[in-house]
């Protein structure tokens, strides 16, 4: 007890000092209902608690007393933990602003004082919790607290279990917990107001010193449970406590003792005799001596409906006749043999669990249990031949069969014959014979649980599981397949909503292995060698809402996988897989980082072609240098077409500067080479026509020496188009240009082409010449409409005409020079 103390003093001190080292404030753990203040060395309580709070753990803190101002007016407070507040006095107004309590804890005060009324203005109190703040009685000053319903008094140093008087009105008082006192004698006077108090309480005495109990203490006291497990200080004083209990009625009883204590020893066979003394219907023994002889420990319990018992070396149990047991639990006894033959006729059975023994049980048929349900009789390292039908005879009700854990099981053809209403069957961690290879479950048609993982099956018939049509869930984990029978074996279980074939060596599975599984909604493929998944996409599996594949050898999942996985799959475990991180699988990565919602631990979705030993997660990944990528690969052919296309407007649009250009790359490289046919071509404006003919051709076509001039409404070769003309005969074909600028020139887009092309002549060929005569004044602001034309005007000089005749004459002289001085 004192190491008890010792401990709890430890944990309060590492509590204080953790929560101390974290300074943080009250907790909020539901949002102005619960709170908790745990740990921070308050002396009061903060003002961030609203005074809504419904309930509030303050345990770990620092009151010294506990008077009215420590309290807020806290009406909606209803639970409310102090334990560890270092505690020593309670002044009577203490819990006044706090009165609607329902739960007080007070656990591990060290509680001098308590003012008498102190507890009794708690009217609401339900439950109050005195744990380990030295009490020495239970004479408490609670008469108020009509409403009690728990009083837990553990661990202090009561000597007398003596209720106050008035809590005979307290009626709906149902538990009252002793454990760890200091009661040692229990006379009939400390009984008076148990034995009035009501018939559904609940008492603990455990680990409590007990010496005597004064017979008759007990009788005409009704108990739901009584719990008196280490209650006693010696083995002799259980048997004759045992004894004392007469005329008790409990119905439920605990007894027996901790793993913790020990020096019982069995030395007589009537040790437990007094148990025929009183009345139980469930009892609990929690045994650890062994026996050295056979004890009668079920002689007492026929009569009871519900027996336990654990931890006994019972080796072999006696052969009693039970009355009316309906549920036997016998757990870790260390039996050699099944007690069949106890057991067998009993008609009342309905549950056995006869586990976790620690010697190899032998087993034998038990038979003609009508009622039996429920037999669990795994962990027994049972070695069994011929399952199942021969181990149960009988027992036509039987639902539930565990026979995990055992040794070696082998069930023969029919071997489940008189077992058809089974509903759950499990044979996990357990070698199994035949299962896999027969259609040995072929009558199992109400079958809703099969559990063979870890068998040791190899699954090499397809027809395994023919007649289980009832099937729901399916465990195979740690098994294997032979050849491709895992396409074909769940073919008729059509109700199967969960399947487990985790680390059953697959390599590959297929849609027609899920063909007939519409109802499916759980499948773990867990630990294979799995590449694909594209089965996920098989319309009857559109119920799946968990797939789990963790630890498999997927690198990636395709797109139209991923677009059409089950609509409700809410658990999608893809983790420790090789997954491929480049820039090909971004929609792979992408559908990862977004759906992470989904994924189960998506921080172990690893990366394993960066470094197959990298813990490089792919949530982590950077999508956008692939993006970036992407883009380029997407942008550039669109840019390429958007040229080409920019680039034909061009061409087209200046395909005669283009062919100008090609014919001077083609022919003309030398103008002094080539054979001009005119002397220079006139560009002029249709509307001038008049003039070029009566006064241009006039004057330079009929002078000496004759100047052959170029004149397309002339010399323009018919066939071929205008434009080619121009180049062809004219701005080629000739050796100068002459340009006749007017408002029409100006204003004509033929001209003003003719112009353009004339002077990127005149940009390849140096020696080439255009000679502007001005016809008629143009304003400066529209010589800029024609491109080049201003700057060669006022770079160059330039002819212009007039009509006086005096400067008309010096204007045909020029002319004439003009030309001829360049004709070479
Ligand atoms: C807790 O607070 C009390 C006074 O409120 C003080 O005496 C004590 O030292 C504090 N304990 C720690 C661990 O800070
Ligand atoms: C106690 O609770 C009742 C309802 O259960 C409420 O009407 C009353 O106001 C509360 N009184 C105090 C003092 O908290
Ligand atoms: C207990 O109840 C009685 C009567 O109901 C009342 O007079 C008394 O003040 C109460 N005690 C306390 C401490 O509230
Ligand atoms: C327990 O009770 C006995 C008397 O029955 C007494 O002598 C002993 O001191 C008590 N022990 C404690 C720890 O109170
Ligand atoms: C008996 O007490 C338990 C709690 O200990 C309670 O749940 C149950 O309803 C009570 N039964 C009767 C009949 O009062
Ligand atoms: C069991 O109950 C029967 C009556 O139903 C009674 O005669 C018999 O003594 C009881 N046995 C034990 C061990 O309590
Ligand atoms: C069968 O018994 C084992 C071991 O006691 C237990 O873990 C398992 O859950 C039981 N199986 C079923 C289906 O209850
Ligand atoms: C189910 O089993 C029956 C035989 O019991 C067979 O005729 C039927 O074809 C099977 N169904 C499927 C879907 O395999
Ligand atoms: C998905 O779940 C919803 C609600 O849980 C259900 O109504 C619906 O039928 C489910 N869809 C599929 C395809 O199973």
């Amino acid at each position: 007890m004192a190491a008890l103390k010792m401990g709890f003093y430890a944990i309060s001190v590492f509590l204080i000092c953790y929560y101390i080292a974290n300074g943080e404030p009250c907790t909020r753990i539901i949002e102005n209902l619960h709170y908790s203040c745990m740990g921070r060395n308050l002396s009061s309580i903060p003002s961030s608690i609203p005074s809504s709070v419904q309930t509030l753990d303050f345990s770990f803190n620092f009151f010294l007393q506990l008077k009215k101002t420590i309290f807020p007016v806290l009406s909606f407070l209803r639970v409310l933990d102090l334990s560890r507040c270092h505690i020593r006095q309670i002044e009577n107004d203490a819990f006044y602003n706090v009165k609607n309590l329902t739960t007080l804890f007070l656990t591990g005060n060290p509680i001098i004082y308590f003012a008498p009324g102190c507890l009794n203005t708690l009217y609401n109190l339900q439950r109050l919790v005195l744990v380990d703040i030295g009490l020495e009685s239970l004479q408490l000053n609670i008469n108020n607290l009509t409403k009690l319903q728990e009083l837990n008094v553990g661990t202090n140093y009561i000597q007398s279990m003596t209720l106050p008087p008035f809590m005979t009105t307290f009626k709906d008082f149902s538990l009252l917990d002793l454990h760890a006192n200091n009661i040692s004698i229990i006379r009939t006077d400390h009984t008076v107001v148990l034995r009035e108090i009501g018939r559904n309480m609940t008492l603990i005495l455990t680990w409590n010193p007990l010496l005597h109990i004064e017979p008759g203490a007990f009788k005409d006291v009704y108990l739901r449970q009584l719990d008196i497990r280490s209650a006693f200080v010696s083995f002799s004083a259980q048997k004759a406590a045992l004894k004392a209990l007469h005329g008790l009625n409990v119905k439920r009883l605990i007894f027996g003792k901790y793993r913790e204590d020990n020096g019982f020893h069995f030395v007589d066979n009537d040790v437990l005799d007094g148990l025929c003394c009183f009345n139980f219907q469930e009892v609990s023994y929690y045994v650890l001596e062994s026996a050295k002889t056979t004890i009668a420990i079920f002689r007492c319990m026929i009569n009871a409906t519900r027996i336990t018992v654990k931890g006994g070396n019972i080796f072999k149990m006696e052969t009693v006749h039970f009355h009316k047991t309906k549920e036997l639990y016998l757990i870790n006894n260390g039996l050699g043999t099944l007690p069949t033959k106890q057991l067998s006729h009993l008609h009342t059975l309905e549950k056995l669990e006869i586990t976790h023994n620690s010697e190899p049980i032998f087993a034998e048929p038990f038979t003609d249990l009508p009622k039996l349900q429920y037999v669990d009789l795994s962990d027994n390292q049972l070695k069994i031949k011929h399952c199942c039908s021969t181990l149960l005879s009988g027992t036509p009700q039987i639902n539930y069969l565990n026979l995990s854990l055992n040794s070696e099981i082998s069930v023969d053809v029919g071997g489940f014959e008189g077992l058809d209403s089974l509903e759950i069957l499990d044979f996990s961690y357990t070698r199994v014979v035949r299962i896999g290879y027969l259609s040995v479950l072929s009558n199992l048609k109400n079958l809703r649980y099969l559990d063979v993982s870890y068998s040791s099956v190899t699954f090499s018939n397809i027809f395994c599981f023919l007649g289980l049509s009832s099937l729901n869930v399916l465990k195979m984990a740690g098994n294997n397949f032979q050849g491709n029978v895992a396409k074909y074996v769940f073919n008729n279980l059509t109700l199967l909503e969960h399947l487990d074939m985790s680390f059953c060596h697959l390599v590959e599975l297929h849609t027609s292995s899920f063909k007939y599984l519409q109802r499916l909604r759980h499948l773990n493929v867990k630990g294979n060698y799995l590449i694909k998944i594209d089965f996920l996409t098989h319309p009857n599996l559109k119920q799946l809402t968990s797939f789990y594949v963790e630890k498999n050898s997927i690198t990636a999942i395709p797109l139209h996988v991923l677009q059409n996985l089950p609509m409700n799959l809410s658990e999608f475990d893809l983790s420790f897989n090789p997954i491929d991180c480049s820039c090909s699988q971004t929609d792979f990565m992408l559908w990862i980082i977004n759906n992470q919602r989904v994924l189960k631990q998506p921080e172990n979705i690893l990366c394993k072609t960066i470094s197959p030993n990298s813990d490089f997660r792919v949530t982590d990944f950077d999508i956008d240098h692939c993006v970036y990528k992407k883009k380029l690969i997407i942008v550039l052919p669109v840019f390429c077409v958007v040229f080409i296309v920019v680039l034909s407007i061009l061409v087209y649009r200046f395909q005669f500067y283009l062919r100008y250009f090609w014919i001077l790359l083609r022919g003309y490289r030398s103008p002094g080479q080539q054979e001009c046919s005119y002397d220079a071509f006139v560009i002029f404006s249709s509307y001038d026509e008049a003039w070029v003919m009566n006064e241009l051709m006039e004057n330079l076509e009929n002078g000496v020496p004759p100047i052959q001039l170029c004149l397309h409404m002339r010399d323009f070769q018919a066939g071929k188009s205008i434009a080619s003309n121009i180049i062809d005969e004219g701005i080629m074909g000739s050796r100068k240009i002459i340009v006749v600028v007017s408002q029409h020139f100006i204003d004509s887009s033929w001209c003003r082409f003719e112009f353009e092309l004339a002077q990127s002549r005149f940009l390849m060929e140096r020696n080439a010449n255009i000679i502007i005569i001005i016809l008629e004044d143009v304003a400066e602001r529209k010589t800029k409409k024609v491109i080049g034309l201003h700057k060669h005007l006022k770079k160059n000089t330039y002819l212009k005409w007039s009509r006086d005749p005096l400067s008309n004459m010096r204007f045909w002289i020029r002319l004439r020079k003009a030309i001829v001085a360049t004709k070479q």
